[in-house]
């Protein structure tokens, strides 16, 4: 069950940093969001601005947790997030990895870090969805939030409470079933992929999160690092 203890700041420089540090006195669960943070962070490295009007926030995950499990919560959060889209009709689609989709149009981004080596620790999983953003300046054609797809500003409160809802739901369902709808609702699969000078058709995605590969009848699997994902989306 997450979301017991709600930890809300004006800003922090990142929800991931944040629970980071303060793991050890912060209970399974706890959720920390900031209205903006100074250093935002996307995947692979990258700045994931943080301006007031979306929601910026983390969850810190500590019981139940090992390494092959990391993948099973990016399933469950995509899926929550997929559910809690639909609660405001709209259609998101997963494009594998770690993003959320509205068309072509980015409105969601995960990041789940994980403390630990060969024991995982505790995991942090960090999600940004764009809620009130109006204009996304230079990446006006790659993102889009809440407010572009139905003319409606939100309380950011009410979005996260969803969210949380929906999260919890999930916890107590079937696996395999949810692993289905995230497969149903994922943009990659069946999509054809160049590799080696090879040209591949993704057949699925194995529950520890590699892609399944088919090329002349072989199956490979390959992590989502070995990728590059320029050529599909
Ligand atoms: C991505 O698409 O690359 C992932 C973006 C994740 C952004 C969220 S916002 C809340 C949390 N804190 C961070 O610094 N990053 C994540």
């Amino acid at each position: 069950m997450i979301g017991n203890k709600i930890l809300k700041f004006e800003a922090t420089e990142s929800t991931n940093n944040f629970l980071k540090i303060n793991q050890n006195s912060l209970e399974h669960g706890t959720i920390v969001q900031s209205n903006t943070q100074t250093h935002g962070r996307g995947r692979n490295n990258h700045t994931w601005m943080s301006e007031n009007g979306n929601l910026y926030f983390s969850i810190l995950l500590k019981e139940g947790i090992n390494r092959f499990l990391i993948f099973d919560n990016l399933v469950k959060t995509s899926v929550a997030i997929i559910r809690l889209l639909r609660e405001f009709n709209i259609k998101g689609r997963i494009k594998y990895p770690n993003d959320i989709l509205v068309e072509d149009k980015k409105i969601c981004g995960i990041l789940t870090e994980s403390y630990g080596s060969l024991d995982i620790q505790y995991l942090v999983i960090g999600i940004g969805i764009n809620i009130n953003q109006q204009d996304f300046k230079s990446l006006r054609n790659k993102a889009t939030s809440f407010k572009i797809e139905n003319n409606k500003e939100y309380l950011l409160e009410e979005v996260l409470d969803k969210f949380i809802n929906h999260y919890n739901k999930l916890e107590s369902e079937d696996y395999e079933l949810v692993f289905k709808e995230y497969i149903t609702s994922s943009m990659v699969v069946g999509k054809k992929i160049l590799l080696d000078s090879k040209q591949f058709l993704i057949k699925g995605i194995h529950k520890n999160g590699n892609l399944i590969l088919e090329h002349e009848s072989s199956i490979e699997y390959r992590t989502p690092n070995e990728i590059s994902f320029d050529q599909l989306y």
